[in-house]
């Protein structure tokens, strides 16, 4: 069951870092390539929403605590972030900047909910 944590974390940590990494990216310069990034962008949330919810079904399951809570809010930032880039193509780079502030506040959650009381 470790090996599977430290697989799904890791999967989940490096999809993540992706679609944060290029969203931040793409709020400053080239945002040319932001069509082109959208399948990798969205691969990426696919992936780092996946393991997260299995990370959430094995180490969470049915936990009511802080640490639950911070997480289940930083998740609901990454969601509404990737609805934010599905569905304003048309404005890309305020899509980006939207999901910007969203993405920074799910990394936020998701590195402090350990250490919430
Ligand atoms: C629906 C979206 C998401 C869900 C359900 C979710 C769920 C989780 C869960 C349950 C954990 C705890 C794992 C553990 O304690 O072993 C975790 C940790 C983590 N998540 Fe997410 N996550 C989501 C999105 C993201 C995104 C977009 C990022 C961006 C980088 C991210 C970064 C991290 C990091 C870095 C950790 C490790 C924190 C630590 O242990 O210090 N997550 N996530």
């Amino acid at each position: 069951m470790h090996i599977l944590v430290m697989v799904l974390l890791s999967v989940h940590a490096l999809a993540g870092v992706f679609w944060v990494g290029s969203t931040l990216a793409l709020t400053h310069s080239y945002f040319e390539l932001t069509p082109k990034l959208f399948r990798a962008q969205m691969l990426a949330a696919a992936l780092a929403v996946a393991a997260g919810l299995a990370l959430w079904g094995i180490v969470i399951r049915g936990a009511q605590d802080p640490m639950a809570h911070t997480l289940a809010l930083g998740a609901l930032f990454a969601l509404v972030a990737a609805g934010v880039q599905g569905s304003m193509r048309r404005t890309p780079v305020r899509s980006q900047r939207i999901a910007a502030v969203l993405l920074s506040a799910t990394v936020v959650c998701m590195v402090i909910a350990p250490y919430v009381t």
